[in-house]
């Protein structure tokens, strides 16, 4: 299947925004199961960047792409710790406003990808995006696998 990593991250990205929407508008009994889709498709998305997509950009041993990189990666840091601490809390008022501080921190990461990491990215993967594209979708099927045999 020939993709293109960029459109592969930009549909990851409008898929959470569409969990975060929904978990908005979910009944409170149902919200706890949302945000665990959520953390979820979170965590894949950002294991398939760091594992190859990121790597790929980094791999330019140009100073502006190490650091986007790794703001990049600093701001994936923050966000698996908003979720470390969710996980570990009932579901109620202050569950719902962190998952606002979490909504708020994705939605600026996700900005800074795609205005300033996927554009550069694009023109320097050129060429590439084929061989790309089959890893990122490699480490995603994985990832699909591991959680279905529940050792995620
Ligand atoms: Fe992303
Ligand atoms: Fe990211």
């Amino acid at each position: 299947m020939a993709q293109n990593p960029i459109d592969m991250i930009v549909a990851d990205h409008r898929t959470v925004e569409r969990l975060f929407a929904e978990y908005q508008h979910a009944a409170a009994a149902e919200r706890r199961s949302i945000a665990e889709r959520l953390f979820g498709a979170l965590e894949a998305h950002a294991r398939m960047e760091e594992q190859v997509f990121y790597p790929a950009v980094a791999d330019q041993k140009e100073r502006a792409a190490t650091d986007r990189v790794a703001e990049a990666q600093r701001e994936h840091g923050d966000i698996k710790l908003m979720i470390a601490e969710l996980r570990n809390r009932a579901p109620g008022a202050a569950f719902d406003e962190r998952m606002a501080n979490l909504k708020e921190a994705v939605e600026h990461h996700v900005k800074e990808e795609e205005t300033e990491l996927l554009p550069y990215a694009a023109e320097r993967l050129s060429g590439h995006e084929n061989a790309i594209a089959r890893e990122m979708e490699r480490v995603k099927m994985s990832i699909a696998h591991a959680d279905e045999r529940g050792i995620a």
